[in-house]
């Protein structure tokens, strides 16, 4: 048989392309519009990936194209350390707007997640004075030294040690891996309870400069922390002069069906890390928080050469500009509502399906065997995937054992196509389950 264009792209990728960077799926792309993604052979695939959740606004949305062309044609780079320019400074004013962060909020932009999160815990050092970082298992917050240290799943920092010192974790609020048959509140005194004996035992509460969260698990596989937990770590952290820092790099920018999951939660952060969808594409990310605390941080501490491109800034200021008109987040919760009821009735169908869990358009489905939350199936969801794939379906799986079905389509996808792809997940489910 004669090889394809893709997969003769796919052999020279093999024979130029380190094998660390990793192969969640064997797609290629000549083009990419809205959820639609042409691969390099013409064939249209539906995409459920959304490039790791960074196109919620769509592939390519045509005002973030004019945009960045716009730029492009003004000035590429300066580096903002060295010549300030104005999309830098708009940019900071619309993320100070959009996530408060006490009486006065400043932010500072940077290129990555992962760059965030390394920003982010140096800031909150500075501001206390402390060194010690509490995290949780099964998070992830990027693959920088200090990100990588702080993310959970081991097949991340293979041999990467040493990590860095001063890192301690405790297991993430799960109630489905922790609390199966208790009550809401009884599963957060237990963890709360939890947490106040591990100052004990581990790390003294006044030695930790923050607590890092997820509010929503990206690749720890969608758990949603309860409501009521956030509030106790709310308190905790006033008590102890501790920071609290969200991570929302992927529950950010309409994922969750609000601009923040922290707006679902009612409790405000110290600091915050946002990236991904933010600039649909561009790279471009940004540490946001309390003036007083962000001030903290001595000149020449943050930066780097590449912080805050004025095309990732423009991408970012349309992108936030789009999603505003053609409100995106009424937009995520028709797809969330859709995905939910779709993945329901097929956990309805099937004992594979341990947990449909998540909030807003951020969903997942979990699959166990025996209906055993400890017993993870990542057989079938490994299978479930490929069979999809073969189906022109781009989806991908998390959660530490890589067992969790997670979408994260565009939230601009038609309910159509969103049907089309569920359609695609139940028919190749049924196929295997018989
Ligand atoms: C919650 C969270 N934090 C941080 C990161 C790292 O972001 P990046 O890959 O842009 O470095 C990710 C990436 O998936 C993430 O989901």
């Amino acid at each position: 048989m004669e090889t394809t264009i893709s997969e003769s792209l796919l052999e020279r990728r093999k024979n130029a392309v380190a094998n660390g960077v990793g192969v969640f799926n064997t797609a290629t792309v000549k083009s990419a519009e809205n959820a639609t993604i042409i691969d390099t052979n013409g064939n249209e695939l539906i995409d459920f990936a959304g490039g790791i959740g960074v196109v919620n606004a769509g592939h390519c949305p045509p005002p973030v194209v004019d945009a960045i062309v716009e730029q492009a044609k003004q000035f590429i780079h300066t580096s903002f350390n060295v010549v300030t320019y104005a999309p830098y400074v708009e940019l900071c004013e619309h993320l100070n707007d959009l996530f408060p962060h006490g009486e006065k909020t400043k932010s500072v932009l940077v290129s990555t997640g992962a760059e965030a999160v390394e920003n982010v815990i140096k800031i909150a050092r500075q501001a206390t004075k402390r060194s010690g970082v509490l995290c949780f298992s099964g998070a992830f917050h990027g693959r920088t030294m200090m990100a990588m240290t702080l993310t959970s799943k081991t097949t991340y920092s293979n041999d990467c040690g040493p990590f860095a010192p001063e890192v301690y974790r405790i297991d993430y609020p799960s109630k489905f891996l922790r609390g199966q048959g208790m009550s809401e509140d009884a599963f957060v005194e237990q963890e709360l309870n939890n947490l106040n004996q591990f100052f004990k035992t581990y790390v003294r509460a006044e030695d930790l400069a923050a607590i890092i969260i997820e509010l929503v698990q990206g690749e720890g596989g969608f758990h949603v922390a309860p409501k009521a937990y956030i509030e106790g770590l709310r308190k905790i952290c006033d008590e102890y002069g501790i920071l609290l820092i969200f991570d929302e790099v992927q529950t950010g920018f309409g994922r969750t069906a609000a601009w923040g999951a922290m707006d679902h939660y009612g409790v405000q952060p110290d600091l915050s890390t946002w990236a991904k969808s933010m600039g649909s594409g561009m790279p471009i990310a940004a540490v946001v928080g309390k003036a007083e605390l962000m001030d903290a941080a001595a000149p020449a501490t943050v930066g780097g050469t590449y912080i805050g491109n004025p095309l990732a800034c423009a991408s970012a200021l349309a992108t936030i500009k789009y999603m505003k008109e053609i409100d995106l987040n009424q937009k995520a919760k028709k797809v969330g509502e859709i995905i939910w009821s779709r993945f329901n009735a097929m956990k309805a169908k099937h004992d594979c399906i341990g947990d449909v869990r998540g909030l807003g358009a951020m969903i997942a489905m979990e699959f166990v065997k025996d209906n055993d939350p400890n017993k993870p199936d990542t057989d079938l969801c490994y299978n479930l995937i490929r069979a999809c794939a073969k189906r022109d379906l781009i989806v991908i799986s998390a959660g530490v054992n890589k067992n969790v079905l997670r979408i994260l389509s565009p939230l601009t996808i038609s309910e159509e196509l969103l049907n089309k792809g569920l359609d695609i997940i139940e028919e190749e489910l049924d196929i295997l389950m018989q």
